[in-house]
């Protein structure tokens, strides 16, 4: 087999996984989940995930691509032959995620252009639901289809462009994209920082945000219409997932383009660190929105808009509102969180595309394009009125279910198969830092016990309400887990299918 590509160097490897972390999993899916969840009680929990599940599992995608080589399928195929399905799985899961991130991209990419016309006026929220989505407006069927909205679609097929473009020539050139994706958004998302908190009003939603409801943790039994500790925990270790793009086969296969001197351990910290603290600095901006809109409005802060994928597209534009030389800062801003955007979404078409290389000997450029054009087409049921109810609900199973089932087996395979104690020497070697045997503990036991409480719960909860509440809780199951189905299938065919290895 040819030579894997290496980064060009260390740092290009660092910058590439804070790329690929770093997106919009930072700045539209932490403030409205977080706001959902209940704010302060949410960002505990989101603390402790990262800490005691996050970083740990990040280290170990890392280590198990720098040890096999491979990207998710290839790695854990070496580990047991029986096993290649479900590195297929875990990409066949960031595969769905990135086709309708890449319709939230194209929201951004549409928000660029209404920037330069403020489109949005004084009312983003109404301007957002019947402007951007034309949504049906009849909240007995937010299923139902809705209109093509050609201007999205439009900004998908960009999206996809710019995307293959940057992933065109491998590692060296992603090495490079992310210098300018990475660390020119910072600068921006400071500014905002501080406008949010001082507009007037912000003091409600920031405290919302920093000060915990501590019972909200361990509620476990919620009175109807409470959030339950065990759902509140399940958000926050999936988000924290999410974030971190743990679980889908992408660090592995950024691991395995790893040399050997860089530090496994300091890495991962930084990597990991600089994620959240940009989801938690961020959160200051829309939460100082959030309190401004309620104090304008006149009501709780619990009740200000709408809460879902929908919200980060109110309150930017209410911020930007309140900037001097609003248009500029629109512009500025939409061409930030696109550029954030965008190296999350490569790192997956390069963990699938790297796939499709390893297992079928496809050239770079096949894979990446076959990769981009599925994208696109997957990527159309988002361009709907009712896209975002779907997104929603798209969002919730891969992530609360397909997320935790790929967690939870990764620890059981390199937790126990592998096992742990020789993951962990693996990467001492190779770090200047050192892990100790509480690593082994939370991958093998605290993690997988955590996750299948969490996740029995949730199954069970949504089944009970199925059956109590028949119509759309019953059609978003079946949606639900026949998708995670379908991708179970494709990943146990793919996994089937001879390999094709030029050498
Ligand atoms: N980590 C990314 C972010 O924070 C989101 C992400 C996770 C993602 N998994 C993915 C994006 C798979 C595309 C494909 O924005």
């Amino acid at each position: 087999m040819a030579e894997r590509d290496i980064w060009g160097n260390r740092t290009a490897f660092v910058l590439a996984s804070i790329g690929s972390a770093i997106g919009l999993g930072n700045l539209w899916r932490f403030p409205y989940v977080c706001y959902e969840f209940g704010g302060g009680a949410f960002l505990v929990a989101y603390i402790v995930c990262l800490v005691s599940a996050g970083i740990p599992l990040l280290m170990l995608e890392f280590a198990l691509g720098k040890q096999t080589a491979q990207a998710a399928p290839g790695a854990f195929a070496k580990i047991d032959k029986r096993l290649e399905w479900f590195g297929w799985f875990a990409v066949g899961i960031g595969f769905v995620i990135c086709s309708y991130y890449s319709a939230i991209m194209s929201y951004c990419v549409n928000y660029f252009y209404y920037s330069f016309t403020l489109a949005w006026g004084d009312d983003p929220a109404e301007f957002f639901n019947r402007h951007v989505l034309d949504k049906t407006g009849d909240p007995e069927q937010p299923w139902a289809l809705g209109s093509f909205r050609w201007q999205l679609f439009f900004g998908l097929l960009l999206t996809w462009s710019l995307i293959l473009a940057c992933v065109w020539k491998g590692t060296k050139t992603v090495g490079k994209v992310v210098w300018v994706t990475v660390l020119g958004p910072w600068a921006l998302l400071i500014l905002f920082v501080i406008r949010g908190v001082t507009l007037e009003g912000a003091a409600d939603g920031l405290s919302y945000y920093v000060t915990p409801r501590w019972s909200m943790l361990w509620n476990f039994s919620p009175a109807p219409g409470e959030i339950g500790a065990h759902e509140l925990w399940l958000a926050a270790i999936s988000q924290v997932f999410f974030s971190l793009t743990v679980g889908f086969g992408v660090m592995i296969a950024y691991g395995s383009f790893l040399d050997d001197e860089t530090c496994i351990v300091k890495n991962t910290w930084i990597i990991g660190l600089g994620d959240a603290l940009t989801a938690i600095v961020g959160g200051f901006a829309v939460f100082g929105a959030l309190g401004h809109k309620a104090h304008a409005d006149g009501v709780p802060i619990t009740e200000v808009v709408e809460s879902g994928p929908g919200l980060t597209f109110v309150t930017y534009p209410e911020i930007i509102n309140g900037l001097p030389l609003p248009h500029l800062f629109g512009i500025l801003f939409f061409v930030m969180l696109s550029l954030l955007a965008i190296d999350s979404a490569f790192s997956l078409v390069e963990a699938l595309s790297s796939s499709v290389r390893d297992k079928f000997g496809f050239t770079h450029r096949q894979a990446n394009v076959a990769v981009s054009l599925a994208g696109v087409i997957f990527g159309l049921p988002y361009m709907f009125g009712s896209g975002i109810h779907w997104l929603d609900i798209v969002d919730h199973f891969m992530n609360f279910c397909g997320l935790s089932i790929v967690v939870l087996g990764t620890c059981l395979i390199v937790g126990w198969h592998f096992p742990a104690s020789r993951m962990r020497h693996f990467i001492n070697q190779r770090s200047d830092g050192k892990i100790d045997i509480w690593w082994d503990i939370r991958i093998q036991l605290i993690v997988p016990a955590a996750i299948l409480y969490m996740l029995g719960f949730e199954v069970y909860v949504r089944l009970e309400n199925a059956y109590g509440d028949f119509g759309l809780r019953s059609q978003e199951l079946v949606f639900g887990w026949g998708m995670l189905l379908l991708i179970f299938f494709a990943s146990v065919v793919l996994s089937l299918a001879r390999p094709n290895l030029r050498s």
